[in-house]
């Protein structure tokens, strides 16, 4: 069964936005007095943008009938020349604050980009074969976008506005009569609750909206990656609907999520509707009562309008600041998911030099339902060669990715000269084993690129002799572009012979104690299997080899043979002694040679 969602569970109820701020707290907190820069700049535009109303009122009281002479000459002048510097020191303010700014918001999005993405790599095999790409991508993306939103939300707007409303209320309290700030705070209580109350319940809207998109992306991904087998299979219209099934709940989840987004817009207006008429209604009694000026109507007037934009924001902004703690939690959830294989603590690093590798009572199963390996035990001294044989399933493969430690067995034990691999570093263990794997997949670089991967400081002439042992220099000498060649998502531009020796001569290059050849050769002619089978015997000489076939033609020099059956060793020996035993082994090798002397095989 497949999964859609792209990581094992949504993100958990336990963890709260709190929780998410406090894991984020100390990314920007390396920054303390550019904060304090910044807030102070902050606080310095706020004031600039209350003292302009202010300064406003006194211009039109000048005009008023009651000073008249005063008014014409020298206070305008000054006044509005003070209006102008202040309008002028809220954008500088402003300008500066937002400078200040980017720095922190910047480094700490790519600190913690830099973070999930080291901890991807080191989270388990297990992980990344259950992940979705697709679905992974969106989240790291959606997750780093939302920190610098997120920052510059509450820091630039939230912040702004609090301030803002504090010293609105203040000079209506210290001004006007009581009623003033009682409608002012009283609608602000009514419009915040409201806001909180609706924006809470959009929440879960919003993250379904989220999830669905992830899972249509992972859909589209996938279906990309396997661009192939759709055509193989005509199945373009198959791939179509499925992804439209995913986008079908993406687009009803949209529009559920809009309609409750004008609900709650409509609602805000209709508070701030309320508050501006009761407000204006008591200044106009004021002014006919004689206790106001056309002043302070003007001045009140502005500070609601002044009010009022923010708060029309603060419905945005509560969302998007919401929106961005769940998408920051769905990344950090990322960060929080356990790495199955770890370095213990007192681990060793493993000393360079030849290695002796050991199986000893070795059982593990993948899933605890369906048991792969039962009991296996075998030696490979220090400079020998051991090969693995058996029918396809029955864990040879696996043997490998123990060896290598992408899992951890569950039964019995690896050593390397006699040390557990489990108290060895996972880095000093992993330089010392080189891998040609069953199935190769490159990087969509080019060839030299790809080559040099195995050990990135090899200069080219080394990248050319480990092509050429290889037998990739005459193939790529060839290509019009040599070793610049780009290999094409994931090496699919090259023939299955040539990724494998690509593969070969990546490993060659690494030139670790340890080899393990996984079916190396199985994807190569007859003919250039042996000449680079000839190399390999040369490059395995001296060195710990694990070599993994189905052609048992290229394992019979091996130092010893094992015969792997559903994941028990059933026969072992020299290729001799097995030949002699006259059991599963005897029968696979008659099999093969019947094969390659019957008329059918030598036509292909
Ligand atoms: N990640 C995994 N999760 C669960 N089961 C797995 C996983 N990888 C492999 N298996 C199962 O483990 C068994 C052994 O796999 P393995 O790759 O070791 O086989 P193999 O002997 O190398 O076969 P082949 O000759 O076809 O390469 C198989 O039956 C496979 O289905
Ligand atoms: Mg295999």
């Amino acid at each position: 069964m497949r999964r859609d969602t792209a990581l094992p569970a949504p993100p958990p109820a336990h963890r709260h936005d709190w929780q998410t701020v406090k894991t984020l707290l100390p990314y920007l907190l390396q920054w303390r007095g550019r904060i304090l820069l910044a807030l102070a700049c902050l606080i310095g535009a706020k004031l600039a943008n209350v003292a302009v109303p202010l300064i406003f009122k006194d211009i039109v009281d000048g005009f008023a009938p009651a000073n008249p002479v005063q008014a014409v000459l020298v206070v305008p002048l000054a006044l509005i020349a003070a209006y102008g510097v202040l309008r002028f020191g809220v954008s500088l303010f402003t300008e500066l604050r937002e400078l200040l700014f980017t720095r922190i918001t910047q480094r700490a999005v790519r600190t913690i980009a830099l973070q999930v993405f080291e901890h991807l790599h080191a989270l388990s095999l297990r992980f990344h074969l259950e992940r979705q790409t697709g679905g992974l991508t969106r989240d790291i993306e959606r997750g780093t976008r939302a920190i610098g939103t997120l920052i510059s939300y509450t820091i630039f707007s939230v912040l702004p506005t609090l301030v803002e409303v504090v010293l609105v209320l203040g000079i209506l309290a210290a001004r006007y009569e009581p009623s003033f700030v009682l409608i002012a705070s009283g609608t602000l209580i009514v419009y915040i609750t409201y806001t909180i109350v609706l924006s809470n319940w959009r929440v879960h809207l919003r993250r379904e909206v989220n999830e669905l998109d992830s899972a249509a992306n992972t859909r589209a991904v996938d279906s990309l990656l396997n661009f192939e087998t759709v055509k193989y299979f005509n199945n373009e219209g198959w791939e179509k609907a499925r992804y439209d099934q995913q986008m079908l709940k993406w687009e009803a989840a949209q529009v559920k999520s809009q309609v409750s987004l004008s609900w709650l817009n409509l609602g805000q207006a209709a508070i701030i509707a309320v508050g501006v008429t009761l407000m204006m209604w008591r200044a106009a009694v004021g002014v006919a009562n004689g206790t106001m000026t056309v002043g302070d109507i003007v001045l009140v007037n502005a500070f609601l309008i002044q009010l009022y934009i923010p708060l029309n924001f603060l419905g945005v902004l509560y969302r998007e600041i919401r929106q961005s703690l769940i998408d920051i939690e769905r990344m950090f959830v990322l960060l929080n998911q356990n790495l199955e294989i770890q370095d213990a603590p007192d681990a060793r690093t493993l000393a360079p030099g030849p290695c002796a590798v050991s199986f000893g009572n070795v059982s593990f199963a993948y899933e605890a339902r369906r048991p792969i390996l039962h009991d296996v035990s075998f030696e490979i001294p220090a400079g020998h060669t051991l090969a693995v044989v058996g029918q396809s399933g029955s864990g040879k493969s696996t043997l490998a990715r123990l060896l290598f430690r992408f899992y951890d067995v569950n039964a019995g034990t690896i050593r390397i000269n006699g040390q557990d691999i489990r108290q060895l570093t996972q880095a000093s263990l992993r330089a010392a084993i080189g891998i040609v794997p069953q199935d190769t997949v490159l990087f969509n670089d080019t060839l030299a690129y790809n080559i040099q991967y195995g050990r990135p400081t090899a200069s080219l002439d080394e990248v050319r002799e480990a092509a050429r042992a290889a037998h990739l220099d005459a193939f790529i000498e060839r290509l019009p572009d040599g070793y610049e060649t780009r290999v094409g998502e994931r090496g699919l531009k090259l023939s299955g012979g040539e990724k494998q020796r690509v593969a070969i001569a990546r490993t060659l290059l690494k030139n670790p104690p340890i080899l393990i050849f996984d079916e190396a050769t199985s994807a190569l002619d007859s003919q250039t299997e042996k000449s680079i089978q000839a190399e390999l015997d040369q490059v395995a000489r001296g060195r710990t080899t694990l070599i993994i076939a189905h052609r048992l033609s290229t394992v019979m020099n091996a130092d010893e043979i094992l015969v792997l059956d559903q994941g028990r060793i059933v026969e072992r020996g020299t290729h001799r002694a097995l030949l002699e035993q006259a059991g599963a082994y005897a029968k696979m090798w008659l099999l093969q040679q019947q094969e390659d002397s019957s008329p059918a095989a030598k036509t292909v």
